[in-house]
């Protein structure tokens, strides 16, 4: 008989010999061993889960591109693609390549029953029969129908930070209030209902505490999804990162409160869409749909959209002359505030300004992994990527193609995106829309982004009103926030002091 000693040293041995034999099987299996990387990625994915837990993976990808090159190794059976001339065909519309199964780990598991989304699905199939009857919503004229509700959450924002900062000379921590508006600004315009975050002042639900850890949990355990099954998908025991089981509970709720007021508010939201769509097309569409469509705008939309409007606030501030520069042409503009889309898009400054804001700090940081189909992949030196390999390419590392967006990729430069002094016309407007094409703030083909344009609404009417209303400063021009990469891109330590207009002019 065993003693528990003996039990527990054959066991750590077993173990062991375990481990050891997949790593070599890794190393000397790997179809990727003429590729470059990290000594480590051939033999495991323990490396890249680390180095994504440690929050700052984009910073290391960009290293890793300048000493490997343009398709690094990161684990046994994935490359890092930098070439955005491969964009195209890695993220295509025709034939899409399928997302890898990284993206799982974003399902829930019901009663036993996993439940993929919008988002997660790996079945192409599934995804264009639900995408469809939901995609022309998302277009740039049909998301100013929720105008008006984005215009409600501004002045709800606005009346907050004089009452609570403005009016005491306090300074407002800005990251967290940009995330209290836009979580309450993304639910007024699904649910003409908010979240009561600004009113509260506080995160008061815990709603995105818990958005937050279900990320930190989900940007390293998607970097060997085998571990999901252990922690969130395990049958006897979950171990795994708090659920979203409150937003579907609160969508439920809207939709049941949705149907008991009938059509009489004319409400003006995108559920009042879908259930439009569920009624044309019953035989398609149940509550289940309605609410997985609903559950996208909360999920997907709140936090992304926030930590674009918080950089955008940072740049601002860190950089005087272009501070100057917006300031005084939003302020010429003399605009009727909230700021009204077709009022702002003319405003050249302010579309660089954001699309600058957007390619420095884009909101998704981790790779975005698609699996290489049948007749593999041949990158333009030459070299062959086999099926079944996972590829992809991260946001940050794309947005900072030198030879696309110019010198000085990491600073924030908005003028690059105008003409400059001598450019002909037509050779800035070749320039410009490569640069349109390239930035993959929202990823591409027929996985990307539902919610860009809507996101886009939101935050260039904030940042206009914002700037157009108040005297803003950091502590001081060297103040550093913090940043975390968790999937989305988070800051944190905004501290930004507000004031009302020196000019006496009261905007809002
Ligand atoms: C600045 C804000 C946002 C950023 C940076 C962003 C970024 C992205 C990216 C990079 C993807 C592609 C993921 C991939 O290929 O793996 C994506 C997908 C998606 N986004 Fe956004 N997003 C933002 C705002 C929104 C908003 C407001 C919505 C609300 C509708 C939304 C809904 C979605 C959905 C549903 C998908 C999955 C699309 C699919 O697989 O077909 N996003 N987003």
């Amino acid at each position: 008989m065993y003693s528990v000693a003996e039990f527990t040293t054959t066991l750590a041995l077993s173990l062991a010999i375990l481990l050891t034999s997949r790593f070599l099987w890794n190393h000397f299996r790997s179809p990727l061993k003429s590729f470059p990387g990290p000594f480590a990625t051939s033999y495991t994915n323990i490396w890249r889960l680390w180095d994504v837990y440690r929050g700052r993976c984009d910073i290391t990808q960009n290293d890793l591109h300048r000493k490997y090159g343009s398709a690094v190794r990161m684990g046994p059976n994935i490359l890092s693609l930098s070439d955005p001339t491969l964009i195209g065909q890695v993220y295509n519309t025709r034939s899409p390549w399928l997302k890898s199964s990284m993206y799982n780990v974003n399902d829930v598991m019901i009663n036993g029953v996993r439940l993929s989304n919008l988002f997660s699905t790996q079945d192409e199939k599934w995804h264009s029969t639900f995408i469809r009857p939901v995609k022309s919503l998302y277009s740039m004229s049909r998301v100013q129908e929720v105008e008006g509700n984005m215009d409600f959450t501004i002045k709800l924002l606005f009346d907050q930070l004089r009452k609570r900062f403005v009016s005491k000379g306090k300074t407002c921590e800005m990251s967290d209030w940009i995330n209290f508006f836009a979580w309450d600004a993304m639910s007024q315009a699904t649910f003409s209902q908010d979240l009561g975050i600004l009113e509260a002042g506080s995160d008061y639900k815990g709603f995105l505490k818990n958005s937050d850890r279900t990320l930190d949990y989900f940007s390293p355990i998607c970097q060997i999804p085998l571990l999901d099954r252990l922690f969130d998908k395990n049958p006897i025991m979950r171990i795994g990162p708090p659920t979203f089981g409150w937003a579907n509970i609160f969508s439920l709720e809207q939709l049941q409160k949705r149907y008991q007021e009938g059509k009489q508010g004319n409400k003006q939201d995108y559920l009042a869409k879908f259930l439009e769509i569920k009624e044309k097309n019953p035989e398609l569409v149940n509550d289940n749909v309605v609410i997985l469509w609903l559950l996208s705008n909360v999920l997907a939309g709140s936090d992304s959209t926030a930590y674009t409007m918080c950089a955008a606030i940072y740049y601002i501030l860190k950089h005087p002359e272009v501070h100057k520069k917006l300031v005084a042409e939003l302020r010429g503009a003399n605009l009727a505030l909230p700021a009204k889309w077709k009022d702002i898009q003319g405003l050249k400054y302010l579309e660089a300004v954001m699309r600058e804001t957007m390619r420095v700090h884009p909101g998704v940081g981790l790779i975005l992994e698609r699996v290489v189909p049948k007749g593999g992949l041949s990158l333009p030196d030459g070299r062959f990527v086999p099926e079944g390999v996972t590829v992809g390419m991260n946001p940050w590392v794309i947005n900072k193609n030198e030879q696309v967006f110019g010198a000085n990729p990491d600073d924030f430069i908005p003028e690059r995106w105008l003409p400059a002094a001598g450019e002909s016309e037509e050779a800035y407007e070749a320039r410009f829309s490569k640069m349109k094409s390239t930035d993959f703030t929202f990823g591409a083909g027929s996985r990307t982004c539902l919610g860009r344009y809507l996101s886009q609404l939101e935050s260039y009417k904030l940042i206009a009103t914002l700037f157009s209303t108040f005297d803003m400063e950091l502590p001081s021009l060297d103040h550093e926030w913090t940043v975390q990469n968790s999937w989305f891109v988070r800051q944190h330590n905004l501290p930004v002091h507000l004031k009302e207009r020196k000019d006496g002019v009261v905007a809002l």
